[in-house]
């Protein structure tokens, strides 16, 4: 049923997917999945030391699986802060989002939610060792889609880094971040 709340926001209604979302690990046998994907969603090429990383993240990386077909995924890397002035490190550590996509057909069904909420819950267990006190990310500054996405988190936008990217245009991006 289309509600009068839709229509209002003039968006259409999501029907109900979640049961046919499901994510999924990336290992050594499905790398090439992920590289072909990344092709497509990201306007950059990454290397072979990004895909090296991801395969040691553990619950930080996951495919998003749409009726078994692999539709989207996310990949971070966990960056270890270091003391101030000793350069020793400390038992709190940053999450950095490298890459977070959903290819386009599969877009506002909540899947990039799911990739989402899936690392900050791992990021927030009590377990955690060491203990997150931050995520964060870079989004090119003309990603009006990826920064409405992250501003509906709670992501905000400290910094602005001119030049960030080098072979797209515009170049400059936007620090998105969240206090965990
Ligand atoms: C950003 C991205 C991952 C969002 O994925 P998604 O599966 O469409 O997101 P969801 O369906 O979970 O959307 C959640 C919320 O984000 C916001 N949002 C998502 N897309 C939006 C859009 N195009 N315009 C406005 N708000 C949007 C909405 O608030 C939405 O919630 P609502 O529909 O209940 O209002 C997806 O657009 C994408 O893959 N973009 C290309 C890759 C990219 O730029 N990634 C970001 C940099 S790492």
């Amino acid at each position: 049923m289309v509600t009068s709340t839709a229509i209002k926001n003039n968006k259409t209604p999501k029907r109900n997917t979640a049961h046919r979302v499901a994510l999924g690990e990336i290992t050594p046998n499905n790398l090439g999945q992920l590289k072909k994907l990344n092709t497509v969603l990201f306007p950059v090429q990454y290397s072979e030391k990004f895909y090296k990383d991801v395969l040691e993240v553990g619950e930080f990386a996951k495919f998003a699986y749409f009726n078994d077909c692999c539709i989207g995924a996310v990949c971070c890397r966990k960056e270890q802060i270091k003391e101030s002035n000793q350069g020793t490190t400390s038992d709190q550590a940053k999450l950095y989002i490298m890459t977070l996509g959903v290819l386009a057909p599969y877009r506002n069904l909540g899947i990039g939610t799911k990739l989402l909420t899936h690392i900050l819950q791992h990021a927030t267990l009590t377990t955690q060792h060491p203990k997150f006190v931050e995520i964060y990310l870079h989004v090119q500054t003309s990603n009006e889609e990826a920064l409405a996405f992250y501003k509906k988190y709670d992501f905000e936008i400290v910094a602005t880094v001119e030049g960030y990217y080098k072979k797209i245009s515009p170049p400059d991006a936007y620090v998105l971040s969240k206090k965990l």
